[in-house]
């Protein structure tokens, strides 16, 4: 494994799309939108693993009312490369009961929009008392099938992002903005 080509991500960013400022402050704004819509409510949490763990701590700390959160790993068979195909199969479910309770399901991105709608399928048969979606990013362009999305971070173009939760071959998680990948100039770890 060749740890340098990881490391240097310099060498294949192309832009840094959304900056570190701009994260602190929308998740500001939505902690904000989110604790005044569920003052009173049983608010849980849903992040899903991997992508959405750095959106969903920095929401929390923006997240005034009492809430409780839980993760869920899913894996989607692609058609190939970065496609979603839909299909998706849980991969580590959630430790808590959601019947009855005011989820939310919080998400690195939405690209086509299966993934997401098969989760909510999944999640609807366990009856929670509401279920809404929150994604940090949302690439509309590409939806396949309508979403049904109550917060959203960012709206972005057709481009493959890295950064800030979202990996590339599983690195690049931990950079603290968003960034567009050029991926002429990336080459994937050995
Ligand atoms: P969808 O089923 O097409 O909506 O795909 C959603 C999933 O694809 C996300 O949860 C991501 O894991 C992945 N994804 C889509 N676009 C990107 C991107 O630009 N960068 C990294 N991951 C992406
Ligand atoms: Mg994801």
């Amino acid at each position: 494994m060749d740890l340098n080509n990881i490391e240097d991500y310099n060498s294949f960013l192309d832009e840094v799309l959304i900056s570190e400022e701009e994260i602190i402050q929308r998740t500001k704004e939505l902690g904000a939108k989110i604790s005044k819509d569920y003052a009173g409510k049983d608010l849980h949490l849903i992040c899903i693993l991997r992508g959405g763990v750095m959106f969903l701590t920095d929401l929390m700390r923006n997240i005034t009312v009492p809430h409780t959160i839980d993760f869920m790993a899913i894996s989607s068979y692609g058609v190939g490369g970065r496609q979603s195909s839909g299909a998706v199969r849980i991969k580590l479910d959630l430790n808590d009961d959601i019947f009855e309770r005011d989820v939310i399901l919080v998400e690195d991105i939405i690209d086509s929009g299966h993934t997401i709608n098969k989760i909510l399928e999944m999640l609807r048969t366990r009856k929670p008392k509401s279920l809404q979606v929150c994604t940090m990013l949302d690439k509309a362009a590409r939806r396949e099938v309508e979403v049904q999305i109550k917060y959203r971070g960012f709206d972005i173009e057709d481009k493959f992002v890295f950064g800030y939760g979202l990996d590339l071959d599983e690195y690049h998680r931990n950079l603290p903005f968003v960034g567009v990948v050029n991926l002429e100039k990336y080459t994937p770890p050995e």
